[in-house]
């Protein structure tokens, strides 16, 4: 079956008729029909109800036919699992209590039965996949152990990111500590995904570009490192996300994932010369040349699926998330004009 994924062929580097696409926060509130489920669930009970979590996750299938679905939930549900409280604040974001500041909070953490109480995101990756039929795949996620601390840590988001910063300075055994923890509980978690029925993986390190290129190493890309290689066995595409352009895809090029995410103030030509052997990339269009017009969006589309030509190894993405006020029918144009570039250059 996996044989005629699209997505899953690019990342293995085979021949393929057209670039994949898919855009991360491809469900969520820039879709009309996203905000009405919102309006009768709040977002944790979306992400907790495998019915919902299924729907959402399916809405931008359904409506531009990407070529890969994510499941839908949030990195912060593993903080939860191991005994933070966690609310969506509207128009605040997530928040995180109590913070992970002194040793008796990290010990306060615990990984018991953390399967069972993430249980809902296996039951909503079964109903998902039922629902996709084989049709494409399904990518499972996790926040990478650096971005997750990034969050208990400061219990919200920060700019500075003073406390997670304060930790490495004056107490380092300490985030080493509470990272080991997230690395045993990331990989106990994606298996789970993976046995439920994930037929990828993505790890988001969305925060690790915080800290200065000789700590990355040793404060983020050693436990990517490690998660790799506990899910190696399972034989499923991993991709790891990074925001912190190539320097820091550099210290990932020897983690053994299958593609590497590239942001879009990375040069995608650059990224491809240095680590397109070692790795497929995913991205890496600007998230906000989607407020452009639709010629400005083609041009935008051509640029970086000229990088690749009909060469394998490239999954189309943003080079972040998707913004909540971009207009649906931008996506529209986005989505054709990958597949008819794309078509066009193989
Ligand atoms: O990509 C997808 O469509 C799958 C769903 C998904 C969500 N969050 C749904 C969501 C994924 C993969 C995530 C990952 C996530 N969550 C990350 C890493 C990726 C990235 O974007 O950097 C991070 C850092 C978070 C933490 C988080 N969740 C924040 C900071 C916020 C609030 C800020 C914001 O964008 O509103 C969320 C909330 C969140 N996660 C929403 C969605 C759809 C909005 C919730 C709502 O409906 O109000």
């Amino acid at each position: 079956m996996s044989d005629n994924f699209l997505y899953i062929d690019a990342i293995r580097k085979k021949p393929v008729k057209r670039t994949p696409i898919w855009i991360m926060r491809q469900a969520g509130r820039y879709l009309p029909e996203y905000m009405e489920v919102r309006r009768k669930h709040d977002f944790i009970t979306v992400c907790k109800t495998p019915e919902l979590a299924t729907e959402v996750t399916m809405q931008p299938i359904r409506r531009f036919g990407f070529d890969a679905a994510i499941l839908f939930s949030d990195i912060l549900v593993i903080p939860e699992a191991l005994g933070q409280k966690l609310e969506f604040l509207e128009n605040h974001g997530p928040k995180l209590s109590p913070q992970v500041l002194v040793d008796r909070d990290v010990d306060a953490l615990s990984l018991d039965g953390i399967e069972h109480k993430l249980e809902y995101v296996a039951n909503a990756i079964k109903m998902i996949r039922g629902e996709l039929a084989g049709k494409i795949p399904l990518i499972g996620f996790s926040g990478s152990p650096f971005t997750l601390a990034t969050y208990m840590i400061e219990g919200k988001p920060t700019r500075n990111f003073k406390y997670i910063k304060r930790m490495l300075y004056r107490d380092p055994e300490r985030l080493i500590r509470l990272l080991d923890i997230l690395t045993e509980a990331v990989s106990r978690y994606l298996i789970m995904q993976i046995k439920a029925g994930a037929q990828a993986i993505q790890v988001f390190d969305t925060w690790g570009g915080i800290l200065p290129v000789h700590l990355y190493e040793s404060f983020s890309a050693h436990f990517m490192k490690k998660i790799v290689a506990n899910l190696k066995e399972y034989d499923v595409p991993v991709t790891l996300f990074s925001k912190g352009g190539l320097e820091l895809l550099n210290k990932l090029s020897d983690s053994g994932a299958d593609m590497l995410g590239v942001d879009w103030m990375t040069d995608l030509n650059e990224a491809k010369k240095q680590f397109g052997e070692i790795a497929a990339l995913q991205g890496n269009m600007d998230p906000t040349a989607l407020y452009g017009k639709p010629d400005i969006i083609r041009e935008e589309v051509r640029k970086v699926l000229e990088v690749f030509g009909k060469d394998s190894g490239h999954v189309f993405n943003l080079g972040h998330g998707i913004l909540p006020d971009i207009p649906v029918d931008n996506v529209h144009y986005l989505v054709d004009a990958v597949r008819e570039i794309s078509e066009e250059l193989h």
